[in-house]
């Protein structure tokens, strides 16, 4: 070791920061000649609660889909744990892209199959198990999420609640580092919207992903997110703590604040941690 660096070491600097889990650069998606996502740069670290929020046809369901998979970038990076998505080869790509999951709008479960069939698609679709192994891993996912005995039931037959919980087991089936979630809360009463708020985060506490969440409920991400990110007009204008983005004046965010008729700083100063 150098001087220099052990000079830093005793004084307690690191010599080289954490890398972030999840690190975006400079990020485009155009369809055709509509640019959707403009150069978006993004960081967050392991573990974090990030919340995206935005107008709609801001293009936040557009970034989670590049995020994973579904859609083609049009330029830019995408590193997951150090390890560029967009420009690796189609089996790395593969395997990057299996880090991220993402519980869709709506839950978008399949009617015509039953929960069961629907939690299992991911093993079906990326691994060899048998139908046993599939049933096994399901039942083990389901109890994980407090839901017992419902794999023979269709998802017309579950309460708002549950189907989001299912839509969960699903995203969690492949075992995703990053849990990405498009607008989970809406459509929800407040009350099960604070519901699927701490879900959430109890989904972060237990299984340790680094969680990515699109939302126009400002009061639930005031209340669970580590970091902000708005989203307006395919760029991340405004970005920052909860508590930061609140003594922000003059921001775009402010105005997301006034419309959605919250007291922001209340909400903030209510938050646990
Ligand atoms: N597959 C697609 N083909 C063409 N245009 C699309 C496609 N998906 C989204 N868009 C356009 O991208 C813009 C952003 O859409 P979207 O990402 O769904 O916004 P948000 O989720 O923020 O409401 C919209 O103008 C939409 O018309
Ligand atoms: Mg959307």
């Amino acid at each position: 070791m150098s001087d220099s660096a052990a000079a830093a070491l005793l004084e307690g600097e690191a010599t080289t920061p954490a890398p972030a889990h999840l690190l975006v650069r400079q990020l485009t998606k155009s369809f055709g000649s509509n640019p959707v996502l403009r150069g978006i740069d993004l960081e967050i670290g392991r573990g974090e609660v990030a919340v995206i929020i935005g107008g709609s046809g801001a293009g936040k369901t557009t970034l989670l889909k590049v995020l994973i998979g579904l859609v083609p970038a049009t330029s830019g990076s995408i590193l997951i744990g150090g390890q560029d998505v967009v420009s690796a080869r189609p089996r790395l790509k593969r395997q990057l892209q299996k880090k991220f999951g993402m519980v869709f709008q709506y839950s978008a479960l399949l009617d015509s199959m039953t929960v069961g069939d629907n939690v299992g698609f991911p093993l079906v679709e990326h691994t060899k198990l048998s139908r046993k192994e599939i049933a096994e891993r399901v039942t083990e996912k389901l109890a994980l999420l407090d839901l017992h005995g419902v794999e023979r039931l269709y998802p017309s037959e579950l309460s708002g609640g549950m189907r989001k919980r299912v839509g969960l087991a699903r995203a969690l089936m492949l075992d995703p580092e990053v849990l990405m979630y498009d607008e989970p809360t809406s459509g929800l009463d407040p009350l099960s919207s604070r519901l699927v708020d701490e879900l959430i985060v109890d989904t972060r506490d237990r299984f340790g992903v680094t969680s990515l969440i699109i939302s126009h409920d400002m009061a639930g991400a005031l209340k669970i997110a580590d970091r902000i990110f708005l989203l307006h007009r395919g760029q991340l204008a405004v970005q920052g703590t909860p508590r930061e983005l609140t003594r922000m004046t003059g921001t775009l965010a402010n105005d997301f604040f006034t419309a959605s008729g919250i007291d922001a700083e209340r909400v903030v100063a209510s938050r646990k941690r």
